[in-house]
């Protein structure tokens, strides 16, 4: 095994060639598909945007209104499917329940299991994960309060139907705030693609056994529940609400991130590949502030955090190791201000996370790469003599 290079945690491997998403660390940019972060968060939806990571070109009207259409036929999901929310115990982590529910998809809709399906197959397989993801996040919520499940309404767009389920009541119709619905696209299409992060490499592993697409997107939700991934976004506000209750004392937190002896990390700060600022970070501060300001909302937690990120970004610690605010650090505050509880946070990035997934798992098959099967170093026994069982 000489030959082979040890890379832990992939810090230097590129595990595929891929066309989607475009990253420089150094520099703080994102583009998907060429397309600047900056202006599809600014001008776009979040359908679109997933049409663009999918498809690989940003839809034409038409092209846009026939996904929204088809999309609208495929909303509900198998009445038997609630049987399994029924089933979980109301306090469970909505992160466990949606993987076990989109892993689940692929009992009720088993076509999507023949790896050699069709292009038409595999892509009604596609729409049909991106149609029903809302419809189950809205259910896993609605359990979780007790409140009678609300139905999707193919009258809304996708987004819009999104907050409609979540926020929605059997009893009247509720006025859907166009300024939620915007914040929520310009939140969902941030987190739309990274490139080979930790839940998307997972989702191109999985599938290159060619496992089918839910069994796939269900593995890269377990990856992304974890705080140094997505899961960071509830620790974030988790951390803030401890500094408060501790009496906003960031110096003390600042200093317990730096003590190497102390296992506290600041959430929200770091990054794998950005060295200088994470562009979603910035569109995201921004975003907070023109939210909490029309909403009219004033969180203690938004000051907690501006202290952290101003004494952080002129502390040496920081600086030397080049740790900024990332996406995770303020879009907390943000589905706080729209009315999530925190245990919702993640799932709220897998469901943004969605597109990117179903365009690398497609990715992956179109440029036909073969099975994920790193190698390893061996560090353990050689030689070793069987001894019975009484005489060790
Ligand atoms: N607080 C304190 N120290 C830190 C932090 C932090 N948040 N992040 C990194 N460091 C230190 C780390 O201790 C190490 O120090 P030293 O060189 O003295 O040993 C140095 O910075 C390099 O860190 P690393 O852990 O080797 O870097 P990594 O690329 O393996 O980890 C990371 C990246 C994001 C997992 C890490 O920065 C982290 O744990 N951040 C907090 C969790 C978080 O916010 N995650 C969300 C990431 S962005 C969205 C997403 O991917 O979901």
């Amino acid at each position: 095994t000489g030959h082979i290079t040890l890379d832990s945690g992939f810090k230097n491997t590129g595990s595929t060639k891929s066309a989607i998403t475009f990253l420089d660390g150094e520099l703080g940019v994102l583009k998907y598909r060429g397309y600047p972060i900056e202006q599809l968060a600014e001008k776009s939806t979040f359908l679109e945007v997933a049409y663009l990571l999918i498809y690989g070109v940003l839809p034409t009207a038409t092209e846009l209104n026939d996904l929204q259409a088809v999309i609208s036929r495929h909303t509900l999901i198998h009445e038997d499917m609630k049987k399994f929310l029924d089933g979980y115990p109301s306090k469970s982590h909505p992160m466990a329940q949606l993987a076990s529910l989109v892993c689940s998809l692929s009992t009720f809709y088993p076509e999507s299991l023949n790896a050699n399906s069709s292009k038409e197959e595999m892509n009604l397989t596609m729409i049909k994960l991106l149609a029903k993801f809302p419809t189950i996040v809205s259910f896993i919520y609605k359990k979780s309060l007790g409140h009678p499940l609300i139905y999707p309404k193919n009258k809304y767009d996708y987004v819009t139907n999104f907050m409609n389920m979540i926020f929605g009541q059997r009893t009247e119709e509720i006025e859907i705030d166009p300024v939620v619905v915007s914040a929520m696209n310009t939140l969902l299409i941030l987190h739309a693609d990274h490139e080979q992060n930790c839940s998307s490499s997972t989702v191109r592993i999985v599938g290159s056994s060619d496992c089918n697409l839910y069994a796939s997107v269900s593995a890269g939700i377990s990856a992304l529940w974890g705080p140094l991934h997505g899961g960071a976004n509830q620790a974030v506000i988790e951390m803030l609400e401890l500094i408060k209750a501790d009496g906003g004392d960031t110096e003390k937190w600042i200093n317990k991130a730096k003590d190497k002896n102390d296992p506290f990390r600041m959430m929200g700060f770091g990054h794998r590949v950005y060295k200088n600022f994470d562009p979603r970070a910035k569109i995201i501060k921004k975003a907070c502030d023109d939210i909490l300001e029309k909403l009219g909302i004033n969180d203690p937690v938004l000051e907690i955090a501006k202290k952290l990120e101003e004494a952080a970004l002129s502390d040496p610690y920081f600086i030397d190791r080049k740790l900024y605010p990332n996406v995770d650090f303020y879009s907390g505050i943000i589905y706080r201000a729209l009315g999530f509880p925190t245990d919702m946070f993640t799932v709220l990035f897998a469901l943004g996370r969605l597109p990117g997934w179903i365009a690398q798992w497609k990715e992956m098959h179109e440029n036909k790469e073969p099975i994920g099967r790193p190698r390893q170093v061996y560090v353990g026994n050689v030689d070793m003599e069987f001894v019975d069982i009484e005489k060790r």
